[in-house]
């Protein structure tokens, strides 16, 4: 397994350009499901997430072709059944149900296990499927969806811990091809989901309301092929503007859309840091210490929890005792204990983690658990004092798209040591 090592205290400046987003990108690569025809979808990241998705759409018969950020897709004779060896390694896989069971009215994809950031529930997708007509049942760690006829009808899809994401896209993606008109209520309202609403449009989907608690979709014969070009990713984005503060002087991102990240911006800027922001560009001046912060992780626009772990290892270093509550995944702490042994001073009270800011931390070796909380590690690598070995960076190689050579192109001295066995 690669190890990235991080030698702290180099500041950061200059550009980086911000890759499309990987949230967007999953589940539109499963929405070319919906059609026999050809789809073209550019911008698509390079990351270990991506692949598996390339690799569940060939497995049920699509023609995947891919040319750099470029992916040209035709799925014209699927099957229904995703296989247990690749989906088990990405549980955004559940997001392939909606588009078989709107194509060919079933599908069976094995049950996303849990992650370490908590419990990954689908009864909310479940729900907005049996709402169409369709019949769900769990056999041998396979969901199994079957529905004679897809009927369009009103579904609330908000839980407990709020509105789904890959709930909503499921539902909106089966509903296109649905008898009749959907409304999904309380459906989350994430660029993400509209960048797929987008796509779906352009493909001849009737969708009203993406963006807010109430989409509506009236449901068509068929589907067409689209091109598409993916958002940009707003959490990589988020996660360099706090590698900027954190350890920058001056750093410019390109190719961002600033409205997607407006709570992250706000932070930084309550944070005390000064914040250039233009219509596809942001740039961070940075005086290193942050003022200290409450933030609350909620739904779209809400501050995001794929930030907390970022915004935790900057805030480490604040001038004074901050306070992070994880609403959505109440168990994404595990880079608190990672951060711990950088010499940080957090406590976690509930769902809430006390961060004391400390002047320096030391660097260590550290171990990635998951995806966001690895590129915590490696921003509180660039100014922990001395060497920061981050292992199993598989994690991060999930959602970041060469982030090492990203930040050594900014001036951070970080290297990525190739691991001597295959893994
Ligand atoms: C998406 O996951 C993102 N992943 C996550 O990003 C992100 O953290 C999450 O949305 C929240 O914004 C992708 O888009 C691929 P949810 P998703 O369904 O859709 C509960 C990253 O780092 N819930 O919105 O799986 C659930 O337990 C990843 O890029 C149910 O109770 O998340 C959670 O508490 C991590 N029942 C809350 O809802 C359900 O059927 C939000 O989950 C579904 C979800």
């Amino acid at each position: 397994m690669d190890k990235i090592i991080v030698h702290g205290g180099h500041q950061l400046s200059g550009t980086v350009k911000i890759s499309g987003s990987k949230n967007s990108a999953l589940p539109i690569l499963a929405a070319t499901l919906l059609t026999r025809d050809t789809c073209v979808i550019h911008s698509v990241p390079d990351l270990s997430d991506i692949h598996y998705m390339l690799q569940i759409l060939s497995r049920l018969g699509a023609q995947v072709e891919r040319a750099s950020g470029t992916v040209t897709i035709q799925a014209e004779d699927i099957s229904t059944v995703a296989p247990y060896d690749i989906v088990r390694k990405m549980r955004a896989s559940v997001c392939v149900l909606g588009p078989l069971l709107g194509r060919a009215r079933e599908a069976t994809v094995s049950l996303p296990g849990g992650c370490v950031i908590g419990d990954r529930p689908i009864d909310l997708h479940l729900k907005g499927f049996n709402a169409l007509n369709a019949t769900s049942r769990i056999e041998a760690g396979d969901v199994k969806l079957f529905a004679n006829e897809l009927k369009g009808a009103t579904v609330n899809l908000e839980g407990r811990q709020g509105p789904t994401v890959l709930g909503t896209d499921n539902v909106m993606m089966a509903a296109t091809l649905a008898e009749g008109v959907t409304v999904i209520e309380g459906s989350a309202a994430e660029p993400e989901v509209v960048d797929l609403a987008n796509f779906l449009i352009k493909m001849g989907a009737k969708i009203e309301g993406a963006g807010t608690r109430r989409i509506t979709i009236e449901g068509v014969k068929e589907l067409h092929g689209a091109e598409h070009t993916v958002i940009p990713d707003r959490i990589e984005a988020g996660t360099f503007l706090a590698a900027a503060a954190i350890a920058g002087s001056e750093v410019t991102l390109r190719r961002v859309n600033p409205e997607h990240l407006n709570a992250v911006t706000n932070a930084l800027i309550d944070g005390g840091y000064l914040l250039d922001i233009r219509k596809d560009q942001i740039t961070l001046r940075s005086n290193g210490t942050p003022r200290p912060l409450e933030l609350i992780t909620d739904p779209y626009p809400g501050f995001p929890t794929d930030m907390q772990a970022q915004m935790c290892a900057l805030l480490c270093r604040a001038s004074g005792e901050s306070r992070i509550t994880e609403k959505i995944f109440p168990q994404r702490f595990m880079h608190v204990s990672e951060l711990k042994r950088m010499g940080a001073d957090i406590s976690l009270d509930g769902f809430t983690a006390v961060i004391r800011g400390i002047s320096d931390m030391s660097g260590a070796p550290v171990m990635a658990s998951d995806l966001r909380a690895s590129a915590a590690l490696v921003l509180a690598g660039l100014v922990a004092d001395g060497m920061t070995e981050v292992n199993r960076v598989y994690h991060i190689d999930r959602g970041y798209e060469c982030i090492d050579e990203k930040l050594a192109g900014l001036g951070a001295h970080i290297e990525r040591l190739k691991s001597k066995s295959a893994s």
